[in-house]
């Protein structure tokens, strides 16, 4: 489960946000079963509805790259209590991710809560049958 380690990457991650609309930076790091590491942000547009959430950024990354195989995510916002991720992110964790990978969510004080994909959104819709 997410080291201090990754916890400190994800809040230096944090600083490279892209958020002139909300002010509300979001880091995540990505952890593939081959040890590579990808970081995200938020990125905003001014058409807002183009904004990218930094879990999707970190996995668009990795996907882009070949890589579909991961180990854990670790979300943080500058929040009182662990930063809960958007709906849409969640559906494309349920794309990439096994059920049971951790996702750690960290709050501005660095305390965390642990939570699977499938604690994140049951009942996932997953394929077209
Ligand atoms: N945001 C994320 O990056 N991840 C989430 O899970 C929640 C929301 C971003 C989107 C937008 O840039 C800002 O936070 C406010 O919604």
């Amino acid at each position: 489960m997410a080291t201090t380690n990754l916890i400190d990457l994800v809040v230096e991650t944090t600083k490279n946000a892209y958020v002139p609309y909300s002010h509300f930076p979001v880091g995540a790091v990505l952890v593939a079963k081959n040890g590579q590491v990808f970081t995200g942000v938020n990125i905003e547009n001014a058409s807002f509805g183009l904004t990218n959430c930094a879990e999707r950024t970190a996995i668009f990354k990795a996907v882009s790259e070949g890589i579909l195989d991961f180990e854990e995510l670790i979300i943080y916002g500058e929040t009182q209590k662990p930063i809960s991720p958007c709906g849409a992110c969640r559906q494309v964790m349920a794309e990439f991710f096994d059920k049971d990978l951790p996702v750690t969510l960290v709050a501005k004080d660095k305390s965390t809560v642990v939570m699977t994909v499938g604690e994140l959104l049951p009942y996932t819709f997953t394929d077209l049958t």
